[in-house]
């Protein structure tokens, strides 16, 4: 895969990163009421001290829209999926509320936990397989495309459930290969800049790379609005388009190195409060 050797000491020296231009924000993000912490300390296994959420690293502008529910464009999506929620589909004639009769308020935790192994699947579960799982085994439905708008819509719904809940992300037992596969992902440098994630997201948050201002890139706001293109923007979209911007040939979205990468990067994040759908560039 790596077909240039140009390393990250050349990219810096190349002026991709210049110098930090404004310490990040430390403030409570309070939105209706919940307060959404967005700095942890870090778990010991980190070379950092602190994780922070990718809200601290925007613009105050675009902090404020997601201090709003009213001001947050990816309420519009979640409105979407209340609409999706009743909407009978498949050969069983059922709709998610059909079953799920106490509305999404249900899944109320669920986000703070996923990725997660699931003992009756036999497997690790992310939102995306449970809404899956429904849509297929309950409904006779066709399983949504991951990274599509109904899709993001819905695990938006569903994470909301979970604002302000701790994200807390198990990476023992029998997850710790899938974890472990991950963090080997985080750290291997690809593409023509050959660089890793950890080279951006690790070695130079705070700092400004072009015109963005550097986060850990951690997961807590997934599914998140982005402003640039006025959608919402998946977990596995994000790594994807992350790696293109390095130039490299990203991962599938659904692939195992992709759940794998994000286990390992929602773990990074464990303390923080689940906030989508959060408000990005
Ligand atoms: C016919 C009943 C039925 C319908 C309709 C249904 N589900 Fe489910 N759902 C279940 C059952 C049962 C489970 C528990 C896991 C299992 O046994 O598959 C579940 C589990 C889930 C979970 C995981 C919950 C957890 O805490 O582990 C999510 C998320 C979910 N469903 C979302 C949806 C969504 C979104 C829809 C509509 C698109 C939907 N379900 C439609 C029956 C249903
Ligand atoms: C060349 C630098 C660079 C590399 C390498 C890189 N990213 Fe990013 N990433 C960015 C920039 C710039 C943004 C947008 C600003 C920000 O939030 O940091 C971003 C944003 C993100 C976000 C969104 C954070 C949020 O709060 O919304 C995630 C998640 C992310 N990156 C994950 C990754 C992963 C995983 C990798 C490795 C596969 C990776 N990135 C590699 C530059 C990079």
């Amino acid at each position: 895969m790596k077909k240039f050797t140009l390393s990250a000491t050349v990219a810096a020296s190349l002026a991709l990163f210049a110098g930090a231009a404004t310490a990040q924000v430390t403030d409570a993000l309070v939105v209706e009421g919940t307060t959404i912490s967005t700095s942890a300390p870090a778990a010991d296994w980190l070379d950092i001290d602190q994780v922070l959420s990718g809200w601290s690293f925007r613009t105050v502008e675009t902090r404020a829209l997601q201090m709003d529910d009213f001001d947050n464009p990816g309420m519009i999506f979640v409105d979407q999926a209340i609409d999706d929620w009743s909407t009978v589909d498949g050969t069983e004639g059922k709709s998610c509320s059909s079953c799920h009769t106490d509305g999404p308020e249900e899944f109320a935790g669920l986000r703070a936990e996923l990725p997660r192994w699931d003992e009756a699947q036999g497997k690790m579960m992310n939102m995306e397989d449970y809404i899956n799982l429904s849509r297929v085994e309950h409904m006779g439905a066709e399983p949504w495309k991951w990274a599509k708008p109904r899709m993001d819509a819905m695990v938006a719904l569903i994470s909301l459930q979970s604002r302000g809940m701790t994200i807390n992300v198990a990476i023992d037992g029998p997850v710790a290969d899938a974890w472990e596969q991950g963090r080997e992902i985080y750290y291997t440098r690809v593409g023509q800049l050959d660089m890793s994630c950890a080279n951006c997201h690790e070695d130079n948050y705070g700092n400004m790379i072009r015109a963005d201002h550097l986060s850990q890139g951690q997961i807590n706001g997934f599914p998140t609005y982005r402003l640039k293109n006025a959608k919402l923007n998946s977990t596995h979209a994000r790594f994807s388009g992350c790696m293109k911007n390095i130039r490299a040939e990203p991962f599938a979205v659904g692939s195992e190195e992709f759940r794998a990468l994000e286990l390992y990067v929602a773990s990074r994040g464990n303390g923080l409060s689940a906030e989508g759908p959060s408000v990005r560039n």
